[in-house]
């Protein structure tokens, strides 16, 4: 993040500049991949635990939580075709959304706070789905987890303190029209509003 310690750039433009030179090295890792493999997750994982790390660009002044809600998410980035969205997701403890996929790739950086995501499988098909739990892990600063399109997780912020995590995701969520809540018991996915709680 080479301009975020240059003197006399406000925040918000060294964090403009930092997510831009984040997601020119995303860009050329995927070339445009919708698919990407293990080897591309953990390159983004790098650049986002990087990102995340820079906790000067990050302050929650600048990501508020409306009074009357848990949680607010705010645009960093998102490519003129919808590709490459990255989000900054403020969070009070309680919040929490129960298990779905993306039907794109995914990789979430903590800044700060803690998110306890829980992740399954769905293994069988439509009529014989199972959803199968995989492993938790705790989101916390300099922790990134990466999810498959296809993946499935829940989420609960736990306590102490508000938490900020950095989301990119292979499309943008205006984009995600397809995604799924999951029953865990008998594995049937039903439709997930579009995310509007945007900034
Ligand atoms: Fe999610």
């Amino acid at each position: 993040m080479t301009m975020a310690n240059e003197p006399g750039q406000t925040a918000a433009a060294m964090r403009a500049h930092a997510v831009a030179e984040v997601i020119g090295r995303v860009r050329s890792l995927t070339e445009g991949r919708q698919d990407i493999g293990i080897a591309m997750a953990q390159g983004i994982c790098e650049q986002m635990a990087q990102l995340a790390s820079s906790t000067g660009l990050w302050n929650a002044d600048d990501f508020p939580i409306p009074e009357d809600k848990l949680w607010q998410a705010y645009l960093l980035h998102e490519d003129s075709d919808g590709c490459h969205a990255m989000y900054a997701v403020a969070m009070k403890p309680g919040h929490a959304q129960p298990p779905h996929n993306h039907t794109t790739w995914a990789v979430i950086a903590g800044v700060r706070g803690r998110e306890k995501n829980t992740v399954y499988v769905r293994d069988g098909d439509a009529q014989q789905a199972r959803i199968r739990h995989v492993s938790d892990i705790t989101v916390d600063a300099h922790r990134v987890i990466a999810l498959g399109a296809q993946d499935i997780h829940s989420i609960e912020v736990l306590g102490p303190g508000n938490a900020l995590h950095l989301h990119l995701y292979g499309r943008g969520f205006a984009h995600l029209g397809d995604r799924l809540i999951f029953d865990l018991e008998t594995g049937i996915g039903t439709p997930f509003p579009v995310i509007q709680n945007i900034n």
